[in-house]
């Protein structure tokens, strides 16, 4: 039985929750907030007997195998960095954490410790994801030429998910000063991810970020600055020689949560898109097809959950490849988008 804890019960700690519950041989034995009153409603639903508002006191005195960290960015670094010193395994939300700095020191302490650790890049888990990312590696399109992908949301134009103005779980992705790196630290990363994942590492970064005026007096809402990019444009130079575009934004009206990637070669296409599907991609190959333009649908089984992969990794001791080396990779790019949109120039990418 692996003894989970859960730190952070804000809005994802309940897909969380959800997920380990369903696993067999996890139980959620303790969870932590700092809001004492999340807290203690997170603990009742989910049943778990061990509430606090302190996770190094929660570290101490339960009985823990592993801890899932889901507490805002600015709080992964301290969080893993006290569990890995107690030799827990760890599952940390995205981005590993908030400067490329802090992300290779707790990637060096997590290796050196020889705990688990992963980072929850969830769309991983998608099947077609796996299946196209293999189908490029395995030379199915050729040499890997053009690269487009983009991460849509939409939640500063279209209240479908609560009114920013309000909710707590999006007044500090706003912020700077809490630890936001806006819409490219807390998405960017995960298409930068997709992307890396399908076309291999990128070697250097052009990037424009925007913050927007949202229309609110003095731009603040009380303690919180509304200084945080809300839209991103990447142009992108792989490890391969390839060339792409990569943006992403929090003001795409009409889509929800859209991740879409599409790769060219000089033999065929792919494409990746997740409204779509999560167990298909989409394919261009063969001279009849690419006379006509033909895409075809590839279906693919199921994959498991991210959750399942960490209980995995835990119960078989090998790390899975989104682990925090990958991690502190992405961290790498978030860093050079940042530098770059301050120096105005293309940065180099260093791990
Ligand atoms: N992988 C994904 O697809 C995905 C999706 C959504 C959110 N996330 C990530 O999950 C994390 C949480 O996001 P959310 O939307 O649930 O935010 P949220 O604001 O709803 O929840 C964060 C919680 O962390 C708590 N917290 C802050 N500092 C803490 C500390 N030191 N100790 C204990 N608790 C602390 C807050 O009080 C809050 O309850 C973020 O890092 C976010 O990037 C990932």
């Amino acid at each position: 039985m692996i003894k989970l804890g859960v730190v952070g019960t804000g809005g994802m700690a309940n897909s969380h929750a959800k997920a380990f519950s369903a696993i067999p041989g996890v139980k959620l034995v303790a969870c932590c907030d700092i809001d004492a009153a999340r807290a203690r409603s997170f603990g009742e639903k989910w049943n778990i007997p061990g509430v606090h508002t302190d996770y190094r006191r929660m570290f101490a005195v339960e009985k823990l195998d592993a801890v899932t960290n889901v507490t805002i960015d600015a709080a992964h670094a301290p969080v893993s960095t006290a569990a890995i010193k107690r030799g827990l395994d760890v599952l940390c939300e995205k981005p590993l954490g908030v400067t490329l700095a802090e992300a290779r020191r707790m990637r060096d302490l997590a290796v050196r410790k020889k705990v688990v650790h992963m980072v929850n890049f969830s769309y991983r888990r998608s099947s077609g994801l796996q299946a196209a990312a293999k189908y490029v590696r395995d030379g199915g399109i050729g040499r890997v030429l053009h690269v487009e992908s983009s991460y849509l949301q939409s939640w500063l134009s279209q209240p479908a998910w609560g009114d920013w103005r309000t909710k707590a779980a999006f007044t500090w992705r706003l912020s700077t000063k809490h630890g936001s790196g806006g819409v490219l630290g807390d998405v960017g990363c995960h298409i930068l991810d997709m992307t890396a994942f399908l076309c291999g590492d990128i070697r250097s970064i052009f990037c424009d970020l925007k913050t927007f005026d949202k229309g609110v007096r003095g731009n603040r809402l009380g303690e919180y600055v509304l200084d945080a990019n809300d839209s991103c444009v990447m142009t992108v130079e792989f490890a391969n020689g390839a060339i792409g575009t990569v943006h992403t934004t929090r003001w795409a009206t009409g889509q929800m949560n859209s991740l879409r990637t599409r790769v060219w070669g000089d033999q065929g296409a792919v494409e990746v898109d997740l409204d779509r599907s999560y167990d298909e991609y989409r394919v261009v190959r063969g001279k009849k097809a690419m006379l006509a333009a033909e895409w075809k649908t590839v279906a693919c089984k199921p994959a498991p959950t991210m959750y399942q992969r960490f209980v995995r990794a835990v119960k078989s001791r090998r790390n899975d490849p989104s682990d925090f080396v990958n991690g502190a990779k992405v961290q790498a790019y978030l860093h050079c988008g940042f530098e770059s949109a301050r120096r105005g120039r293309p940065v180099k990418v260093v791990f």
